[in-house]
């Protein structure tokens, strides 16, 4: 049977939320940084843009379309002339009002209510006027889309090709029920390339470390931005990097102030923020406090992360702004592996208005309220203002996207780092005595008051701290470098070649990596030291008696890699050496714990569920 953990899809329709509703439109109430700001639910039209969303262009598949109409409850009535319809008119007739405080959105129609409005949410993509014999044939074609979609077979020289039986959905379930026991299965059967039907997309699978490269020598072909486009339009409603190849190269070019003297200034930021955070619990009384460990981890690098970047929020009720944002953002967040599948945002219950408030609180008006925002930010800000104008609300999906891409892998990571090290007290003793030592040695006191300050070398001198959060990668990982397959190529592997097609998806698959015993060492173990050699940074991995070079990979690989991986890992460092120098900190639930796969392909796994601890200050 599987758990609702393991019927999460994948990619396409493979099962949607369990509360799956069509609530297309709501009025809701934004509280951005910037402060309160009225949000109407707006369906059709892009905020801001003033232009229609022609929904026909993002119309869902056939599968979708039909599961669309069952979640939703609606009755398909013959003729049309449905509550839906009737209150469709009704809102036609009406005057579109202008939203005070919204002059961007000045001749909307009000939203419209009614869960059942589907064909009103969804523009020109109607199920309303369907009769029954119209149902059928929908129905039909439907079957026969997918049965088509499912009937591919190998051709001579592809790689050995997995679909299941299930059409369209291929082998989703079996894949996410148990990712690593199946990818082995499979690898002993058809070797370390193959190609697997997964809803709806035909993934070809790199295994073998060595034959990784082949990735980075078919670049051309092999298409990272083609990738990432498709997914910044459906899940941040990002449409203008897709055509302008020049405002995409000029926006990378920004994350070269994610290193270097940037990163100093970074840091700077990250230790003042972390001050703020902080300095109010170091006086409290020194008595226990329960949290839960994920969402104690949540609510800091959100916060940090959000300051460091964009700035700080100077109104008088900050802490309950940026709760209120994170909540939001988190809520939105949890709805990421719907978002990156086949499943329209309208059907997946609200978070479509969750989107359009998010992005709301990025527009550039409301970061200007901010005070002291990072370099990179000031950039990319300055390239946007070139390609858009400033008021353009599609600026605040951009932000909204770098921000998610900053906290989204943050936020697992340090609860993974900080739960192994509560779990496992020598590895704790042994991280402790190393800060220890680095304050020592740097005449910083541990006393009361906040006084820690640590520089770039200072922190990468702690390597058992480091090797800590690597290994908590490693275990936590199941980050895939995915690219879109611009043209039929051959992939010349060191065994043979392989054909694969246009329009297919090659992916490197590191979970597998992550735990070969040939590689390390009781894979399944958490091991602090892991990364430690002769109390120096170990960086040497055999498989096959070969050294590797690519060992541990949940930034990505090549190109692509992630531009933020340096800041990511001096944030979680910094905020472990304040949590293990002040705080006395204990596990309280004691039941193991797993991660979830939700994400399977997208970065850090979340746990499968939260997890009780207590902190207090030191006495
Ligand atoms: C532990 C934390 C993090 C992990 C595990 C992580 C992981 C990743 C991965 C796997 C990718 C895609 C690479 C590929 O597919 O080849 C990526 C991309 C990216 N990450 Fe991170 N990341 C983390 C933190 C951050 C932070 C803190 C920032 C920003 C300050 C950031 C900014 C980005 C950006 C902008 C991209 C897109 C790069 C591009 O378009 O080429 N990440 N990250």
């Amino acid at each position: 049977m599987l758990t609702p953990a393991h019927s999460l899809p994948l990619f396409g329709p493979s099962s949607f939320p369990r509360r799956t509703r069509v609530l297309f439109s709501r009025s809701c109430r934004t509280v951005g940084p910037g402060g309160e700001g009225r949000c109407a639910g707006v369906e059709g039209r892009e905020a801001g843009r003033g232009e229609s969303t022609n929904f026909v262009t993002q119309a869902p598949g056939p599968a979708a379309a039909f599961l669309c109409a069952l979640r939703a409850g609606q009755p398909l009535r013959p003729g049309g002339g449905g509550a839906a319809e009737r209150s469709r008119r009704r809102l036609q007739s009406r005057r579109p009002r202008r939203s005070q405080g919204d002059p961007e959105l000045p001749t909307r129609p009000r939203a419209r209510r009614r869960a059942g409005d589907v064909s009103a949410g969804m523009g020109r993509f109607s199920l309303e006027p369907l009769s029954l014999p119209g149902l059928a044939l929908a129905t039909a074609l439907l079957l026969l889309a997918l049965c088509l979609r499912a009937r591919r077979t190998r051709r001579p020289g592809e790689p050995p090709l997995i679909k299941g039986w299930l059409p369209y959905l291929g082998v989703a379930l079996k894949f996410q029920k148990d990712p690593l026991n199946y990818i082995k299965t499979l690898q002993k059967q058809h070797g370390d390339i193959f190609t697997l039907l997964l809803g709806g997309k035909y993934i070809t699978f790199i295994l073998d470390p060595f034959q990784y490269p082949l990735v980075l020598k078919n670049h051309k072909q092999l298409s990272f931005r083609v990738f990432t486009n498709k997914i910044l339009v459906k899940v941040f409603a990002i449409k203008k990097l897709t055509d302008n190849d020049e405002m995409n190269d000029e926006l990378h070019s920004c994350y070269q102030l994610l290193q270097g003297k940037s990163l100093d200034i970074l840091l700077e930021n990250v230790i003042q923020n972390l001050k703020q955070v902080f300095e109010p619990q170091l006086l409290k009384t020194t008595s226990w406090e329960t949290a839960q460990l994920f969402t104690f981890c949540g609510s800091i690098i959100f916060d940090i992360t959000f300051t460091t970047i964009y700035g700080n929020i100077l109104a008088g009720n900050r802490r309950k702004l940026i709760s209120e944002l994170k909540d939001d953002f988190l809520k939105f967040d949890d709805k990421f592996p719907y978002l990156v599948s086949d499943i329209p945002i309208e059907l997946l219950g609200d978070t479509k208005s969750l989107q359009k408030k998010l992005i709301k609180c990025f527009i550039s008006e409301n970061l200007a309220k901010l005070q002291g925002c990072s370099e990179v930010f000031q950039m990319r800000q300055n390239i946007l203002e070139k390609y858009y104008v400033r008021e353009d609300t599609e600026i605040g999906a951009h932000h909204l996207a770098f921000f998610w891409a900053s906290v989204a892998n943050t936020i697992p990571t340090m609860f993974w780092a900080m739960y192994y090290l509560l779990q496992h007290p020598e590895a704790l003793a042994a991280v402790r005595d190393e800060i220890d030592r680095l304050l020592q040695s740097t005449g910083q006191k541990k006393g009361p008051g906040f006084f820690i300050h640590l520089t770039r070398e200072q922190l990468d001198s702690l390597i058992c701290l480091e090797s800590t959060i690597l290994e908590a990668l490693r275990l936590c990982s199941s980050t895939t470098s995915i690219r879109f397959v611009q043209e039929d190529l051959t992939l010349h592997s060191e065994i043979k070649d392989f054909h694969i097609r246009k329009g297919d998806l090659v992916a490197i698959f590191p979970l597998l990596l992550h735990v070969d015993p040939e590689v390390f060492d009781a894979p399944e173990e958490f091991r602090y030291d892991r990364f430690v050699e002769d109390g120096k940074k170990k960086t040497t991995f055999y498989k096959r008696g070969k050294k590797l070079k690519c060992y541990l990979m949940p930034f990505g690989y090549g190109a692509s890699k992630c531009p933020g991986r340096f800041l990511a890992v001096i944030e979680i460092k910094q905020l472990l050496i304040i949590l293990l120098t002040y705080f006395d900190l204990e596990i309280i639930d004691d039941k193991p714990m797993e991660p979830n796969y939700k994400r399977l392909l997208f970065g850090i796994q979340h746990p499968k569920s939260d997890v009780l601890f207590r902190y207090k200050v030191k006495s």
